[in-house]
């Protein structure tokens, strides 16, 4: 739907974006963090020595709560980077203890 003021939605072009694995859907030009709230999903990484779960703080590529693997790189500011079609995206230090 078309906002009443700010007339035509531009994010109406869709992309597909792999999160651990599985398609979803993101609006061409969001970040990958704003994508991935847009399809319920909360937690980007979990910290390393007491493996807690982590999401957006800043939102602004600021404190690094939000980085995840992205097409083979760790340690990506997801918050302060765009989707792309096709793009790999991986929990970090998903893996189970
Ligand atoms: S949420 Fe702080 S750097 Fe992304």
């Amino acid at each position: 739907m078309d906002h009443p003021i700010l007339g035509e939605d531009s994010r109406r072009k869709t992309v597909t974006i792999m999160v651990d694995g599985k398609p979803y859907p993101a609006y061409e030009g969001s970040t990958i963090a704003a994508s991935l709230l847009d399809n319920g999903i909360r937690i980007n990484r979990y910290t390393v020595h007491r493996h807690e779960p982590r999401g957006i703080f800043c939102g602004i590529g600021q404190c690094t709560d939000c980085v995840m693997v992205v097409d083979g790189m760790p340690n990506v500011r997801t918050c302060i980077t765009r989707v792309r079609d096709g793009m790999d995206i991986r929990t970090q230090n998903k893996e189970e203890r």
